[in-house]
């Protein structure tokens, strides 16, 4: 009996040792230890051997059975090694492989030198308004003195939705929506899109963007406009930028001025930039006209303002020799990528 006992343990280390998989183990497990296994048909047995011999080969089965399952266990960990050691070999990461470069995104130049001219302001206390690009008529005329007959309506053909509603003209909508809604010392910026009717061509579009400062406050003079537009200049186009100011009209500034900036292409000389001319139209401005600082409950007596307004465009235009003003709106990635 002893000696079948350890022929059957012999039998089933060897054969346990060979098994590649789970498959295999189990079914040689069942072999000698299952119900009708061989070890546990000699166990059954057990009734037959005589009642000294018994405790000693209950003893030794007992033994066997463990040896058996023992090596049954360390097979199993062994084939799951070997599965988890294939598995992190298939899924090896290489993580020093270069990566592939991410496409970028680059900014639109409109957005460059919006963004600028934000900051540029900020850093000098200004506050940054939102506008609305539906406005009404009141916002974008009436309240800047520009009642329903005046001619200068003309001169801007809108896109109406009725009779009340439309699409900004210019940001100068907001300088009343801010001026009603704060009392001076006012210092603010504004910037967005507009829109006039206008045909497409080198210079104009039906939309493009504008960026108008504000101040109101006591004794705010022309001479702090001059200031203010001076130092602009030189941010935009450096320390030898110098301006000019041209009498012009709008109605809801009095006096008006048309704002010239020396041409940094020619420093003045005259080129195609300039058309010849030294100079570069940069915007529109004046002292905020006092039926305007009336219609926001600021009492003209006690405070005075100026206010302008530049075309973002015309700046992304010279500032990066753009001389189309369509490539701004072609979408054309080869363009846009040159941008940073
Ligand atoms: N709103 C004017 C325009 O669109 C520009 C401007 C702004 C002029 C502020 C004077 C003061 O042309």
């Amino acid at each position: 009996m002893q000696q079948k006992i350890n022929e059957i343990t012999k039998k089933a280390l060897e054969e346990i040792s060979k098994t590649q998989d789970k498959q295999q183990l189990i079914l040689v497990n069942s072999k000698y230890l299952g119900k009708n296994g061989e070890l546990s048909t000699l166990m059954r047995g057990l009734k037959d051997v005589s009642s000294e011999e018994r405790p000693k080969i209950g003893a030794i089965l007992n033994e066997a059975r463990d040896t058996i399952l023992n090596s049954v266990k360390q097979q199993e960990d062994s084939i799951e090694n070997k599965i988890l050691e294939e598995q992190i070999k298939n899924e090896f990461v290489d993580i020093t492989t270069p990566v592939k470069p991410l496409k970028q995104g680059t900014m639109h130049p409109i957005e460059i030198v919006q963004r600028d001219l934000i900051n540029y302001f900020i850093e000098q206390g200004f506050t940054v308004q939102d506008g609305k690009e539906i406005e009404s008529d009141y916002y974008c005329f009436e309240a800047l003195n520009v009642p329903k007959d005046h001619p200068a309506r003309d001169a801007q053909d809108t896109f109406y939705f009725d009779a009340e509603r439309l699409l900004r003209v210019h940001t100068s909508a907001t300088q009343i929506r801010t001026m009603e809604n704060n009392t001076p010392p006012i210092k603010m910026i504004s910037t967005g899109r507009v829109y006039r009717v206008d045909e497409v061509d080198a210079t104009h579009s039906p939309m493009f963007s504008q960026f108008e400062i504000l101040v109101v406050d006591k004794n705010v003079t022309m001479s702090d406009l001059n200031g203010t537009l001076e130092k602009l200049a030189k941010h935009l186009f450096g320390e030898k930028a110098k301006i000019r100011l041209r009498p012009s009209y709008f109605p809801f500034t009095e006096p008006s001025v048309e704002v010239d900036a020396t041409c940094t292409h020619c420093g003045g000389k005259g080129c195609s930039v300039c058309k010849q001319t030294g100079f570069i139209e940069l915007l529109g401005a004046g002292m905020v006209h006092p039926n305007v600082l009336r219609n926001c409950n600021i009492n003209p007596d006690e405070y005075t303002g100026f206010a302008a307004g530049l075309g973002l465009d015309r700046i992304a235009m010279i500032k990066y020799g753009i001389d189309d003003m369509r490539e701004l709106y072609d979408g054309d990635i080869n363009l846009l990528k040159q941008f940073k």
